[in-house]
């Protein structure tokens, strides 16, 4: 196994203050509670406000996770921002970031893998830092899809919602009580473009540009052939996070938690219990938060390391699988 390159030392979230409850959904559209809790394990989800912008809530995730980090914004290196739902199409939402955290003139982009966005970013952040060309790089996970929900579509619109989550990384270094080096141990990236048309918002990019007739077809909203990214999900996560444990010459039972996309915990049970894990290593907050595509992972991460449940020192299983079709894992000690 070799040594980390890098490490995760800091993390953070934010969360919209509006609540969207199934039984606020049963008054919009034909579904129901019962339905929603036991085809995807959501209950509820969070909204942001119309003044909020998907940069805003970035922002305010970078700086709690630079706040833990003890690392200030003007060391960043980089500014990774992976997102579905930038705040306009140009400049990069990174670049408003960057503004609203106060870091310097470092460079600032997004990244498009929408739910593998998080690991992706990971991914491409440990290899600046093993490369030695940079030191800090904040990768922040981030999504308001509420804005590209198509708010009478069932078949969708019960399971996202919104946030941002955010890590700072640096510089590997420190073993833990039990003798573990901490920091990324190994990543996996997958992409299959022929599978491209099974969850994607079509238009409004210089395919099929914005029109009347494309918004009255609802063109920019999401579209997904639900079923076909529920098995490629199921089959991919497994896959990938059994060739990152593989890589380390680790088994599931060298996990201390698996930390997944939060698409539906139907999908997370199988893929799991494939890898031969417990299901009580298994973080989930699907039920409080939906699917917030990018952020999911990173929010997730957050909210287990501040609440005391993931120690410095435990060895996460990170997967995550969205539109592209992309999918991704890192195997971490935290
Ligand atoms: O994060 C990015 C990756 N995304 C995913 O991983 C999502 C993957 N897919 C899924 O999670 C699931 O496919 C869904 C949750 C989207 C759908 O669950 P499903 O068990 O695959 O349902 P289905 O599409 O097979 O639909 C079953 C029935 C259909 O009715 P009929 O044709 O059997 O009469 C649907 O019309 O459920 C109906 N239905 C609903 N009923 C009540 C679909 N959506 C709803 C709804 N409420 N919201």
């Amino acid at each position: 196994m070799r040594e980390p390159a890098s490490r995760i030392l800091g993390t953070g979230h934010y969360l919209p203050p509006i609540v969207r409850t199934n039984a606020d959904l049963e008054r919009m559209v034909d579904t129901s509670d019962s339905w929603i809790v036991e085809r995807t394990g959501i209950r509820e989800r969070r909204i942001a406000p119309e003044t909020i912008a998907t940069s805003d809530m970035a922002a305010a995730a970078a700086k709690s996770a630079l706040e833990q980090a003890e690392i200030p914004a003007s060391a960043l290196d980089l500014i990774l921002v992976a997102t579905v739902t930038p705040d306009m199409p140009m400049p990069a939402t990174a670049v408003f970031v960057q503004q609203k955290i106060g870091a310097g003139n470092c460079p600032a982009m997004d990244l498009s893998a929408a739910c593998a966005g998080f690991v992706f970013g990971l991914s491409i952040a440990d290899s600046f830092i093993r490369s030695g060309a940079m030191r800090h790089v904040l990768v922040v996970g981030v999504e308001l899809l509420s804005r590209v929900v198509d708010w009478s579509d069932r078949t969708t619109c019960v399971l996202f919602g919104d946030g941002a989550g955010a890590a700072v990384l640096g510089p590997a270094g420190g073993a833990t009580a039990r003798g573990r080096s901490r920091g990324i141990l190994s990543t996996r990236m997958s992409t299959d473009g022929t599978l491209a048309g099974s969850l994607a918002i079509p238009g409004g990019g210089s395919a099929r540009p914005m029109s009347q007739a494309l918004l009255e077809s609802k063109q920019h909203k999401i579209q997904m052939k639900g079923q076909d990214v529920f098995k490629v999900a199921v089959k991919n996560l497994q896959s990938s996070s059994q060739a990152a444990l593989d890589d380390l010459g680790m088994t599931g039972a060298d996990l201390d938690w698996i930390c997944p996309h939060q698409a539906n915990i139907r999908i997370i049970d199988l893929a799991v219990s494939k890898l031969g894990v417990p299901r009580d290593k298994m973080l989930t907050n699907i039920e409080r938060v939906g699917n917030t595509s990018s952020a999911s992972i990173p929010i997730l991460l957050d909210e287990s390391v501040r609440s005391g449940k993931v120690h410095p020192g435990d060895t996460v299983l990170m997967c995550a699988l969205g539109a592209g079709i992309s999918w991704g894992s890192a195997v971490v000690t935290i």
